[in-house]
């Protein structure tokens, strides 16, 4: 479990040492024939060994696209980072040739799609799939390859796995074909894995199984862990950090419990709002009123004050940075305090 220790940055950044992945003023943007699509406005986050930062935010906010922003697979063009950093351990990214990133991506940092279980070749035996890192990444043999996915395939708990490596996909359910896909993508001993809605499409008891399966491999191998989700049942049992992004900016980011005790921006109160009592275990987000922003015609100021209910005057002229408003916590809003304390208006 993530400890508090001295205060931070609002990025969650801790003092000293420096965090296994920082992200700084990341900006992404689209060249479309329609015009320029903002996808990525100013998202500054950090994470550090061992930690899960869940990122929560509603559909087009911008979550995939700094996660492959972070993997470096965006289509440049149409896409183009026109800003920011992105460190691992101190090394910017952005700054490297595509050769030296591309033997960190799938090995320092991997990512689970979103439409993960599409992903598998249909004419390639789940064997073949999973031993092909360790062939183009390592250089082993067939036999070695093969040896190494059966042991993955125990790793991510697949039953029976020396007989299934020789099984095609289709032979596999939902929840084991993400367990390949899992396996995959730890394959390398990443520091780094990007989850992007791991469990989406999966059912309720196999999503659990699957978030436990993510939760033990993290704890064992010591990877951080960022875990893009709808679901506030997900981000309250799995994460250690949560990052609410709105409009391509992380608007609030605070430790877990923090954010459900009070949060500290009307976007993150208004998500938590939509949830009934209960707790809000496995449930999706529901909209908070008012339609998202449009990436091509950014409102001025805070993305978020046209759908504001604490808005005054001064919303639509200056974009709030990130207040640090406690360690590790910092909310992108000019009122945080009326926000945090329940006061309105
Ligand atoms: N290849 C692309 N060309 C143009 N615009 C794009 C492209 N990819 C993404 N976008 C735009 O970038 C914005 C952010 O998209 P992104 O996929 O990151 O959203 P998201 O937060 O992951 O949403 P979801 O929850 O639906 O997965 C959206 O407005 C999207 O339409
Ligand atoms: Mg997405």
């Amino acid at each position: 479990m993530w400890k508090t220790p001295a205060p931070a940055s609002p990025a969650g950044r801790p003092p000293g040492g420096g965090p296994l992945l920082a992200v700084e003023n990341l900006h992404v943007e689209f060249v479309t024939r329609r015009g320029v699509v903002r996808a990525v406005n100013g998202v500054d986050c950090a994470l550090n060994a061992g930690e899960t930062l869940a990122v929560l935010g509603e559909s087009g906010s911008g979550k995939t696209v700094t996660a492959q922003a972070i993997m470096g697979i965006l289509d440049t063009p149409p896409a183009r980072v026109t800003r920011g950093t992105i460190r691992l351990r101190g090394t910017d990214l952005l700054g490297l040739r595509e050769e030296d990133r591309s033997r960190i991506r799938g090995s320092r940092i991997a990512m689970i799609f979103q439409d993960a279980l599409s992903a598998l070749n249909p004419v390639f035996t789940v064997g073949a799939q999973i031993g092909e890192m360790f062939r183009v990444h390592r250089g082993l043999s067939r036999r070695d390859a093969e040896r190494r996915a059966v042991e993955l395939m125990d790793r991510v708990r697949i039953p029976d796995a020396r007989r299934r490596v020789h099984d095609y996909p289709h032979r596999f359910s939902g929840g084991m074909r993400q367990r390949v896909m899992i396996a995959m993508a730890i394959a390398l001993d990443p520091e780094v894995l990007i989850a992007d809605e791991p469990t989406t499409a999966l059912d309720v008891t196999v999503q659990a199984q699957i978030m436990e399966l993510l939760s033990e491999l993290r704890r064992e191998s010591g990877m951080g862990l960022i875990l893009i989700t709808h679901d506030l049942g997900v981000v309250a049992d799995a994460a250690d950090r949560v990052a609410v992004m709105y409009g391509g900016r992380i608007v609030e980011n605070a430790p877990v419990h923090d954010i459900y005790r009070a949060p500290a921006h009307p976007y993150t109160k208004g998500l938590l709002e939509s949830i009934p009592r209960a707790g809000g275990k496995g449930r999706a987000l529901r909209a908070v009123e008012g339609s998202s922003p449009d990436p091509m015609a950014m409102p001025s100021g805070c993305v978020f004050h046209p759908r504001c209910s604490y808005r005054q005057d001064d919303c639509a002229a200056g974009e709030p940075p990130l207040h640090p408003i406690g360690p590790f916590r910092g909310s992108a809003c000019h009122y945080w305090r009326e926000v945090l304390h329940g006061s309105h208006g």
